[in-house]
C-alpha cells in the first residue's frame, strides 16, 4: 500500500466536504494522460471517499499489443496523474494495487484520507499535465543538460522502473536504424496497418488520434479518413522508417524505460515512471514522443535492450525520444461521464 509520505491530522468534516472536489478535480488529470493510439483504456468505479481504476479491455489493441502491455502501461500514466492531482490539493490517500485477487482489471483502489498532506514534489508536477503532449515533429540538436538528465533518470527510479540515457552519436544512429526495421516489419501486417488506421479520427471525436497529431495541419482535418484509408491501404512502412530513423537519428537524447520482471504490476509501474518522466520533462521545456516498435515486436525487444545499454535481465517497457521543439496541438479526451461510473 502507498501512503502520502507526510500526513498531519486534520478537521475531518473540512476534508469530507473537499472530498466530492478533490475526487472529480483528480479524475479530470488522471484522464489527460498518454495513452497508446490515445484510446483511453481505462474506467473509474467511484465509492464515497475511494475510486477503483479497472483496465477498459474493450478499447485494447489485440494487434500491436496482445498482451495489453501498453493497455497498463496507460492505465498508469493515469494513477500517476490522480495522485499528482490529489497531491496538489493537499488531499491524503492511500493506494492498494491489484485490490481484487479475482479480478485482474481492478488495477488499483485510491482511498481517499481526512489527513491533510504536503507531498510537495508530486504537487509541483500539477501544471505539466495541462501542458504535456506528444510532439511527433523533429526536435532541435541542441542537448538536453546533463542535470535535466539526470531528473529524468530520478523519476523514473523514484517509481520503481530501471532507466537507460542514450546521448552519444553511435547508439542513437543503431538504435535509429532498429526503430526503421521494426516500422518495415509492422506495417507489412496489414492487421497492423488495419487497428492503427482505425485508432486514427477528426479532432472532433473524443478518442483516437487526430491527422493534425502526426503533423496535417488543423485546417485539413477533412482529409483525416483519407489519411486513415492510405494507412490501411498501402504498405508505407519505407517512408515511415525512413522519417522514424530520422527523428530517432536527430533527437538529442533517448530514454527507455524497462523492468527487471514483465508482469502486470511491473507494467503498472511503467505507466506511472512514464508520466513522471514526461511531466518532469514538460517542466524543464522539453517535449517528447515515442519510438516503440522495436519493443512491440519480440525478436527486436531483448536486442534493443542490449543497444541501450541495459542489462540482459532488464525487459525494455518503452522508449521515448527527448529534446528542444514546439509542442503539437493537444488531443480530445473522453468526458467523464463516459469513463466514470
Ligand atoms: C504506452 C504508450 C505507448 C505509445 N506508443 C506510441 C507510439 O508507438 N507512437 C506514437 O507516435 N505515440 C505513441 N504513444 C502516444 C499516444 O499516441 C498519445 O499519448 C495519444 O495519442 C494521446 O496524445 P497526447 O500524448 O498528446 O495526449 C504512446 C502512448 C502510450 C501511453
Amino acid at each position: 500500500m502507498l501512503e502520502n509520505p507526510i500526513a498531519s491530522p486534520a478537521d475531518s468534516a473540512a476534508a469530507g466536504q473537499t472530498h466530492e472536489f478533490a475526487m472529480h478535480f483528480a479524475l479530470r488529470h488522471a484522464t489527460l494522460a498518454p495513452s497508446s493510439h490515445n484510446s483511453q483504456p481505462w474506467r473509474f468505479v467511484l465509492g464515497a471517499d475511494r475510486v477503483i481504476l479497472c483496465a477498459d479491455r474493450l478499447r485494447a489493441l489485440p494487434v500491436v499489443d496482445p498482451y495489453d502491455r501498453e493497455l497498463i502501461i496507460s492505465c498508469g500514466a493515469a494513477l500517476f496523474n490522480l495522485r499528482v492531482a490529489l497531491a496538489s490539493l493537499g488531499i491524503g490517500y492511500a493506494i492498494t494495487l491489484f485490490p481484487s485477487s479475482a479480478d485482474a482489471d481492478l488495477l488499483a483502489e485510491v482511498r481517499l484520507l481526512h489527513e491533510r498532506v504536503t507531498g510537495a514534489e508530486l504537487a509541483a508536477l500539477v501544471s505539466a499535465i495541462y501542458e504535456r503532449v506528444t510532439t511527433r515533429h523533429p526536435f532541435s540538436p541542441e542537448p538536453v543538460d546533463t542535470a535535466v538528465e539526470r531528473h529524468l533518470m530520478d523519476a523514473a527510479r523514484a517509481e520503481g522502473v530501471e532507466v537507460a540515457c542514450v546521448s552519444a552519436a553511435e547508439p542513437r544512429y543503431a538504435i535509429a536504424e532498429f526503430v526503421a526495421e521494426a516500422d518495415r516489419q509492422q506495417f507489412a501486417d496489414p492487421r497492423f496497418r488495419r487497428e492503427l488506421a482505425k485508432w486514427i479520427h477528426p479532432h472532433h471525436t473524443n478518442d483516437g488520434m487526430p491527422a493534425y497529431a502526426a503533423g496535417l495541419a488543423p485546417l485539413l482535418d477533412f482529409a483525416t479518413p483519407l489519411v486513415a484509408s492510405a494507412i490501411r491501404t498501402f504498405d508505407l512502412g519505407g517512408g515511415v522508417a525512413a522519417t522514424h530513423r530520422d527523428l530517432a537519428a536527430g533527437s538529442p537524447l533517448l530514454l527507455c524505460l524497462a523492468t527487471g520482471v514483465d508482469d502486470a504490476q511491473a507494467w503498472l509501474a511503467v505507466g506511472q515512471a512514464l508520466e513522471r518522466v514526461l511531466l518532469v520533462a514538460t517542466l524543464h521545456g522539453l517535449c517528447a514522443s515515442y519510438l516503440n516498435q522495436p519493443i512491440e515486436i519480440p525478436e527486436l525487444r531483448q536486442k534493443l535492450g542490449a543497444l541501450t545499454g541495459l542489462p540482459p535481465a532488464y525487459h525494455p517497457q518503452l522508449l521515448l525520444r527527448i529534446g528542444h521543439g514546439t509542442p503539437d496541438a493537444a488531443t480530445p479526451r473522453r468526458p467523464l461521464d463516459e469513463v466514470v461510473s
